[in-house]
């Protein structure tokens, strides 16, 4: 079986970019691959959570990744700092990272941008951090959105110069993932321009209650409406028949593109339905999250065997790595 790695970092609740960038994908993946699902708290420390808002975040994560299905007999579910090997191996891949290609990452840009306040070195070296969690597994396939195309790209990097260097094939070398090699994908936000995200304040998220959904997409950026035929779409016009061909029936989209097209497009009516068909994902979903969450006993369970079994994986990898860097003993 191919193994695959991915990891939600614990810093809100999970939305709707987060569902279709990733878990959806984790849920088909976990019948048929070896699977580690896990949970980056570590990664979530360059912005400095209060203990409180890591512990919860941590919980709150967990509770949703088994209220959309992902099963724990099925895949490895686990919490990033219970499993120390992988600080150990992110260790050993910083000696071999180079300053100037972590300062081009286009990630680390924008976050330098973002918090010039607080540029750690933790923020520098996330994308070795995010190699060592996914190479440690030794993962073939990586699901993740479009945002972590680059970091993927780095990890494929570390993997092959780790291998160059010693002259092994220690380290599979990563591949994006998405089923029948669609593109990575990207869910906008509903706020005119660019992607969903949790710090960006445009996020519908898997605990948002009906009525809070509604009132999002109601608020969505829309216009007069075209004034021409097949008219080329505005961004975020076009951004909100994405998030509909994400979540609508076809038919539904088809609908609204011919009357998009013909000039007849009521942006109201659009919403409400796509309102309605977020809520048809996202509902069950909540129900469930809302009795995980009173759970601690089961989360606590879920957790222990999740650290369990990729300790045990991690472990043998580092064994081998620390071998094979010249940590074994000829004394
Ligand atoms: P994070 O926590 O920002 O996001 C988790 C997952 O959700 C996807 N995603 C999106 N996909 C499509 N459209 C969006 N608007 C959208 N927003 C988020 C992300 O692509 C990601 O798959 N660095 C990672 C966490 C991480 C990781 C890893 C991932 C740490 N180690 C190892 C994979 C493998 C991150 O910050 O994701």
């Amino acid at each position: 079986k191919k193994t695959v790695v991915s990891g939600i970092r614990p810093t809100g609740y999970l939305h709707l970019g987060n569902y279709f960038g990733a878990v959806r994908n984790f849920l088909r993946m976990q019948e048929d691959f070896n699977c580690f699902f896990f949970i980056a708290d570590i990664h979530s420390l360059t912005t400095h959570p209060t203990p409180e808002n890591l512990q919860s975040g941590v919980k709150q994560v967990l509770a949703e990744y088994l209220a959309c299905g992902i099963d724990p007999e099925k895949a490895t579910i686990f919490i990033q700092s219970d499993v120390p090997e992988v600080t150990e191996l992110y260790t050993f891949l910083n000696m071999n990272a180079y300053l100037g290609e972590l300062e081009r990452t286009t990630s680390f840009k924008e976050k330098a941008r973002k918090q010039p306040e607080n540029v750690n070195a933790g923020l520098l070296t996330y994308p070795v951090l995010m190699a060592a969690d996914i190479i440690i597994h030794k993962a073939n396939f990586v699901p993740v959105g479009k945002d972590q195309e680059q970091n993927l790209e780095m990890a494929r990097k570390f993997a092959k110069r780790f291998n160059r260097m010693y002259g092994k094939k220690v380290f599979p070398t990563p591949k994006p993932f998405t089923f029948g090699g669609a593109d990575l994908i990207k869910v906008p936000g509903l706020d005119g321009s660019g992607k969903m995200g949790k710090s960006e304040g445009n996020a519908i998220n898997l605990y948002d209650d009906p009525k809070d959904i509604r009132k999002k997409v109601m608020r969505a950026v829309t216009d007069a409406g075209p004034t021409e035929m097949n008219a080329e779409k505005p961004e975020p016009i076009q951004n909100l028949f994405t998030l509909m061909g994400i979540v609508s029936d076809p038919e539904v989209v088809q609908h609204y593109e011919q009357a998009y097209a013909n000039c007849q497009i009521r942006y109201g009516d659009m919403k409400k339905q796509l309102a309605e068909d977020i809520i048809g994902y996202t509902s069950p979903i909540r129900e469930r999250i809302i009795e995980i969450l009173e759970d601690d006993a089961y989360l606590a369970k879920v957790a222990r065997l999740g650290a369990e079994k990729a300790r045990e994986s991690a472990s043998r990898t580092l064994e081998e790595v620390k071998s094979i860097i010249g940590f074994k003993r000829l004394f």
